[in-house]
């Protein structure tokens, strides 16, 4: 998720409005950043990894000449975040010059096609490929226009993608196109624009014109010309009126990034069920060698290690550990050694006490592989091997949107695992493979169909004392994130555990009317669990369980229920069942007058709506 501008104004410099413009993307990605202009059929480029300011400071990102140029800030998912991965990338002759937000699944294939054809690479990126591939078009096909050359590449691009090109070979032009990544137009009397989001134009102007997928712009002293990419048929499309302020603008009219984030998981998914097969093959390869497997993390990315130990296990029989890793020194500091793995998971990439586990195995020997959502954070510099979870960055306090990505990329690798190993026949492996891919519209089938009926269950039990979340097997792990969020950003005593274990003490604490949420999906531990349920109801407990469409038994011992689609497996249920309680700790949240983006000694400031 980075953040792409292009600017075509009729006069004066396009650089300083890039600038800023790219500073208003710069919650879709900030580990580098670059600008390009196009002045007197010369080109000129200026990119550096780092935050805007801090590059700005060196480069001066202003002063580049030309009206017409396209700017990105990045979020790394291909390539460290290094001056050389930085965008814009150029083809051998640096006459075309691209930005790129999105993912090329095919990069690789086509990189080796290209360079096979005597092009040469610079970087990292899979985004690289695009100014080769157009290069390479023109080279076989010298009658084709540039636009042509474009619409012919993206034929051979499979994956998403917003675009933004120019060219000396056309130098009066910004070419756009979008597949699955945003991207808008913006249009004031001083020129035209496109972008990665509105807020990156909304200070010059809030007349708008949405892209759909499948489309190509042409942006010249004519106006903006839009046209399908599969056939070059042309398509009009008036600009629209946008209401919005910056600030509503940067969370899309959300009223907090939490809520935004939210909804943005069937796109985050969606990313991470792009992964670059060598990436996962790499790690599983490592995992399969592995003699134990420690899964170290923090907070809710602990709760994803939690989830893991089950997926690895049911699927690929390999049994690992899942350690807090403000623990993991105490407890395992001693005997980790050369046959450990350590399989490290952190959103940031910077948790302090992560790092300190992850640096004691180290210095034991041991084997670091890291899963993080920030691609050049210190995790991914001390890991032997890692894989970036593309979740983009995540603003609001709690982790939402990177706990389903990182729960999808470890069930990715259980099944890379289990495949290797032989552990599960082909159609069991097809059939979670399918149920993966359907994840993305599972989620937004939750978030459209739920999010009401999570708003009145938290408004009914906002004035709770304590809340309860149980769950069984790989649902207790739903049950602790469950509860973390409802803390962390509700800032209600919540006590999780594994359902089995109510009675061995915990059930005490029940008094009349406590709300109980139960993580219920339909699978081998669903029986027991009602069991559970009617322990909890025999002492009064109010019950709230998560439950898959059409559940009748929980939903008629349930005094409150939310419902997910069915069919999903059980060692994916974590994914679609977090997402209901991420819904119940927001709104909780909001009820009792706190804001949900902000740590607890900010909080109180919003009023209920
Ligand atoms: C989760 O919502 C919290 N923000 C917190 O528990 C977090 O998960 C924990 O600090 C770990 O962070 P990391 O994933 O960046 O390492």
């Amino acid at each position: 998720m980075c953040g792409i501008f292009g600017c075509f104004l009729n006069e004066g410099n396009a650089a300083p409005l890039i600038h800023s413009s790219l500073k208003r993307l710069e919650y879709r990605g900030y580990d580098s950043v670059g600008i390009a202009t196009i002045s007197d059929g010369k080109i000129t480029i200026k990119k550096d990894q780092g935050k805007i300011d801090d590059v700005h400071k060196i480069h001066n990102l202003d002063d580049l000449p030309g009206s017409i140029g396209i700017g990105h800030t990045r979020w790394a998912t291909h390539g460290a975040p290094l001056q050389v991965n930085s965008h814009p990338h150029t083809d051998c002759a640096g006459e075309i010059v691209v930005v790129h937000n999105g993912i090329i699944e095919n990069f690789l294939e086509l990189k080796s096609e290209l360079q096979n054809l005597g092009h040469t690479f610079v970087s990292k990126t899979d985004t690289e490929v695009m100014p080769h591939l157009i290069e390479e078009t023109l080279k076989q096909n010298p009658q084709l226009s540039l636009e042509q050359a474009v619409l012919e590449s993206l034929k051979k691009i499979d994956g998403s993608y917003a675009f933004a090109i120019i060219s000396t070979r056309e130098p009066d032009k910004i070419i756009c196109a979008r597949n699955e990544s945003p991207l808008v137009l913006g249009i004031n009397s001083h020129g035209l624009f496109c972008a990665s989001d509105i807020p990156a134009f909304l200070e010059v102007t809030n007349k708008a014109v949405m892209i759909n997928n499948g489309e190509l712009v042409v942006l010249t002293a004519k106006g903006y010309e839009i046209k399908k990419i599969s056939d070059g048929s042309a398509i009009t499309r008036e600009p629209i009126t946008i209401e919005w302020t910056p600030e509503m603008a940067i969370k899309q009219g959300y009223p907090h990034f939490m809520i935004k984030e939210i909804h943005e998981q069937p796109e985050t998914l969606s990313n991470t069920l792009r992964m670059q097969d060598h990436y996962l093959d790499l790690l599983t390869t490592f995992l399969d060698r592995a003699n134990e497997v420690f899964l170290v993390a923090c907070g809710t990315s602990y709760h994803a290690c939690l989830a893991a130990s089950y997926m690895f296990s049911k699927l690929a029989f390999l049994p690992t550990y899942p350690v807090y890793a403000s623990e993991f020194v105490e407890q395992h500091g001693k005997s980790v050694n050369i046959d450990s793995t350590i399989l490290a998971v952190s959103q940031s990439g910077e948790t302090a006490d992560t790092l300190a586990a992850v640096t004691c195995a180290q210095q034991r020997a041991a084997t670091i592989l890291g899963l993080t959502n920030v691609i050049g954070s210190s995790l991914t510099r001390i890991s032997r091997v890692y894989i970036g979870t593309q979740a983009g960055p995540e603003i609001g306090v709690a982790a939402t949107k990177t706990f389903t990505s990182q729960l999808s990329v470890l069930a990715q690798l259980a099944l890379r695992l289990s495949k290797k190993r032989g552990k599960i026949s082909q159609d069991e492996m097809d059939t979670l493979a399918e149920k993966l891919d359907k994840l993305p519209e599972t989620v937004d089938t939750i978030v459209r169909s739920q999010e009401d009926k999570v708003k009145n269950i938290a408004k009914k039990y906002a004035n709770s004392k304590v809340f309860f979340f149980l769950g069984r097997g790989i649902s207790t792990a739903t049950a602790f994130e469950g509860r973390l969020k409802l803390m962390e950003i509700a800032y209600i005593p919540s006590i999780a555990f594994p359902a089995g274990e109510s009675k061995h003490g915990p059930i005490s604490l029940i008094e009349d009317g406590f709300p109980v949420v139960f993580i219920c999906p339909k699978d081998d531990s669903h029986r027991t669990l009602i069991g559970n349920i009617m322990e909890m109801k025999a002492r009064g407990a109010k019950i709230i369980a998560v439950v898959e469409e059409g559940d009748q038994e929980i939903k008629g011992l349930a005094d409150d229920y939310i419902e997910v689609p069915k069919g999903i497996p059980s060692v994916l249920s974590p994914i679609p069942f977090a997402v209901p309680l991420q819904l119940l700790a927001y709104y909780t949240a909001l009820e009792k007058g706190f804001n949900p983006d902000m740590p607890r000694n900010l909080a109180k400031s919003v009023t209920v709506k």
